[in-house]
């Protein structure tokens, strides 16, 4: 336990060589994933057979050898384990049915009842934690409450989360219900991975960057903080990673604020800055683009050498500012990872 290196950079040590692992290490960018997709069937099948769901996490272990391994699943199966719809369209991405009124809200479940649909991601997190590499940190996640509730609002990805933000306007009592119930569904499901076997739980709000001033108080920093207050008083000793997307200058004072371990910093965030901002009070993840996963070459091994060198005074975990793309080259990200290691 004491000597992977993740929960080493975690607890607040700087170590020579940072820890490295990749949003969506797990994806469509490498074949052996296409393969065992194309067996599920469809996504949701993937996430809700363990087996298969457990295969598709060891897959970038295998290859890659990177030092931790995040559960496959997708932060959307808390609204489906509420009561939505959900499926995913190819090429577009996920639908949802959606909540717009009272009455769509009181169709769904209580917190405590996710279990029901949660249960294989609960056995996939046990088949990891007994097959990963000793040296392997298994991080456990969930969206944060304003992330799911665009998606449960606008019933599908949206660009500038029009809809969420119109229903925040329109009906604050029945937006609060929603991120409530979020936060409550999103803390049972959380401790659930835990006592699965979950080491690290990481909570992405990919859509926090939309919400401004007051807003970015009321629904990123303060649903974040309820969620790692309740977890931090069942299981101390598990550390929480934040990522607020884009939260841009919020990102200075969002551990603190919320209680995180680490903040992970998306890549409009200058490194430079981050270190003597963000990294003060603790350990930071980031931040490559992931578009050098595409691109590689000399460009990629000298952002890479910059950003290991700009968080070189603190704790770090190296990784990308947002999930790897289905374009990317998997010899990109051996570039990546030798560059990292080799560095110094
Ligand atoms: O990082 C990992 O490897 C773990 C698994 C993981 C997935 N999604 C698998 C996935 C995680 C942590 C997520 C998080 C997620 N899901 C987020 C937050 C992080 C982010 O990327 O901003 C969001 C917003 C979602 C919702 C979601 N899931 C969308 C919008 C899409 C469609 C877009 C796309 O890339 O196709 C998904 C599908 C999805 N989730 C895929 C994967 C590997 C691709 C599905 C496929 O195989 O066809």
């Amino acid at each position: 336990m004491a000597n992977k290196l993740i929960l080493r950079a975690l607890e607040g040590e700087t170590l020579p060589v940072p820890p490295i692992w990749m949003m969506r290490q797990a994806g469509r960018y490498l074949p052996e994933y296409r393969a065992t997709r194309a067996q599920a069937g469809d996504f949701l099948s993937l996430c809700y057979t363990p087996d298969l769901a457990a295969e598709v996490t060891l897959q970038p272990i295998r290859r890659y050898g990177f030092d931790a391994a995040i559960l496959f699943a997708d932060i959307l199966l808390i609204p489906d384990a509420l009561g939505m719809d959900l499926w995913f369209v190819t090429g577009e991405g996920p639908r949802l049915s959606t909540i717009t009124s009272e009455s769509d809200f009181n169709t769904l479940k209580p917190a405590d009842a996710i279990h029901d649909k949660l249960a294989p991601v609960y056995e996939t997190v046990r088949i990891l934690s007994r097959e990963l590499p000793e040296e392997t940190t298994l991080i456990g996640f969930a969206g944060a409450p304003w992330t799911v509730a665009t998606y449960m609002i606008a019933g599908r990805g949206t660009p500038d989360q029009g809809p969420a933000h119109a229903l925040k306007a329109e009906n604050r009592a029945l937006f609060q219900a929603v991120i409530d119930r979020l936060t409550e569904a999103t803390i049972t499901y959380l401790s659930a991975q835990i006592d699965a076997g979950a080491e690290v739980v990481k909570i992405f709000d990919s859509w926090a960057g939309s919400l401004k001033g007051q807003d970015f108080d009321d629904f990123a920093l303060e649903p974040a903080k309820r969620i790692i207050a309740a977890l931090k008083q069942k299981h101390p000793d598990i550390p929480v990673i934040a990522f607020p997307r884009e939260a841009g200058e919020r990102y200075e004072g969002f551990a603190k604020a919320t209680g995180a371990d680490c903040v992970a910093l998306d890549n409009s965030v200058d490194a430079a800055w981050a270190a003597v901002h963000v990294q003060k009070d603790g350990c930071v993840q980031g931040n490559l683009a992931s578009s050098h996963m595409v691109t590689g070459g000399q460009a990629l091994v000298d952002e890479t050498r910059r950003i290991v060198d700009a968080f070189s005074k603190g704790p770090h975990i190296f990784n990308l500012g947002h999930g790897i793309t289905p374009d990317a080259d998997p010899e990109n990200v051996q570039l990546m990872i030798d560059t990292v290691r080799s560095h110094r």
